[in-house]
């Protein structure tokens, strides 16, 4: 045999042999191996190739087109072999899928725990005779501040550090601005609560710059201070069950007269201060946690609003609902009703 005879003879075995194997070639990952084996910088191809230079000059041209035919065919092979394994998966995936199993459930989301504990509370009071309202988040001073008693340069304005949109427009510090609003837009008797958002420039464990209260008020001729006490207690109760104690607190508020804050006994350590021996993180180990804030209207708000004081009478309150919230469902840190983790939030659906 000529030199260039057992050139093309190598190749045509290496052919057969390429041919032979390829229908084998049961995974792509088997298939990248393989043509690295045949068509590779180092495989066996290349290994002929390279006696290439060892044919005299004028065989090479011949022996270059029968390597080339070669390379052709098996990437041509290699590429119609990987098209087929490619589909041969799919199909295997199409005979795993199973039309008959049920879909997947769609993801219902829930009410925010603010939100659930604002319906609730709205409940109780409706039951009690009070009729829902609301009014802006962004407030003018006169409602915010001065009508409820809040001259300015009074003190009281740094008790609810505010939130400033221009000298006259603040971010309402409290719900109380609803107290006037009611009054003014209705008349006597009136039964009120308004939910909202309030804003105040303070951020910590217990507090945050956004949070959300709602005011109650009640005007009528000769309101008393007994149904005050008697409208929170049965309120509280209703919320958190009859064995829960409430306080009532001696404290002052400029638009009421006179005040007090309201406290109940700690919901998560019942009272005690203690959880397992550890100090309670809600009620800072005193047993109670403050929740809302009252007193009688103060005779200068009744006329700011054009009401005669010495013909009505009336009581309003302020109520936090992260608060409430957090005893009515024992959280312990007041910064997760804000941060919207999915895991918390879906615990109240
Ligand atoms: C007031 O805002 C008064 N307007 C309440 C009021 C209304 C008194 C009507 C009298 C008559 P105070 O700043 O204490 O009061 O807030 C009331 C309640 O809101 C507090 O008892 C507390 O439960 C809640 N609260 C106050 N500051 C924060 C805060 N930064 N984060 C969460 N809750 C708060
Ligand atoms: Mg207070």
């Amino acid at each position: 045999m000529t030199g260039i005879e057992a050139f093309v003879g190598e190749l045509n075995i290496l052919g057969r042999s390429f041919e032979e194997r390829i229908g084998q070639v049961a995974s792509l990952d088997d298939l990248e191996s393989f043509k690295v084996e045949f068509l590779g910088r180092k495989g066996k191809l290349a290994a002929i190739l390279d006696t290439l230079t060892a044919l005299p000059p004028a065989d090479r041209g011949t022996a270059g087109k029968n390597a080339n035919y070669w390379k052709n065919f098996f990437s041509e092979a290699i590429d119609a072999r990987r098209t087929a394994l490619n589909r041969a998966e799919a199909n295997a995936e199409l005979s795993r899928f199973d039309p008959s199993l049920p879909g997947r459930r769609p993801y219902p989301g829930s009410l925010h725990p603010v939100t659930l504990v604002t319906q609730e509370i709205c409940e109780v009071f409706t039951g009690l005779g009070f009729e829902v309202v609301s009014g802006p988040e962004v407030e003018n001073d006169w409602y915010n501040f001065e009508a409820l008693n809040i001259p300015p340069e009074h003190p009281a304005r740094d008790m609810q550090d505010t939130l400033y949109v221009s000298e006259s427009i603040v971010l309402r510090t409290h719900t109380s601005p609803l107290q006037v609003r009611s009054m003014m837009s209705g008349k006597p008797p009136l039964a009120v609560i308004a939910p909202g958002k309030v804003y105040r420039r303070d951020s910590d464990l217990t507090h945050t710059p956004m949070f959300h209260q709602i005011e109650g008020l009640l005007v009528d001729h000769q309101v008393s201070m007994a149904e005050l006490r008697g409208t929170l207690t049965s309120f509280v109760q209703q919320l958190f069950g009859a064995s829960v104690k409430v306080r009532f607190r001696p404290s002052f508020f400029p638009f009421t007269e006179p005040s007090a804050e309201v406290d109940i006994s700690c919901v998560l350590c019942g009272g005690t201060g203690a959880i397992a021996g550890a100090p309670c993180r809600v009620c800072k180990t005193t047993g109670w946690v403050e929740i809302l804030g009252c007193g009688m209207v103060d005779p200068n708000v009744f006329k700011a609003v054009g009401y005669d004081p010495d013909v009505y009478t009336g009581f309003a309150f302020g109520l936090g609902v992260e608060r409430v919230a957090m005893l009515k469902y024992g959280i312990g840190d007041l910064r997760m009703f804000f941060e919207n983790d999915v895991r918390f939030l879906e615990q109240f659906s």
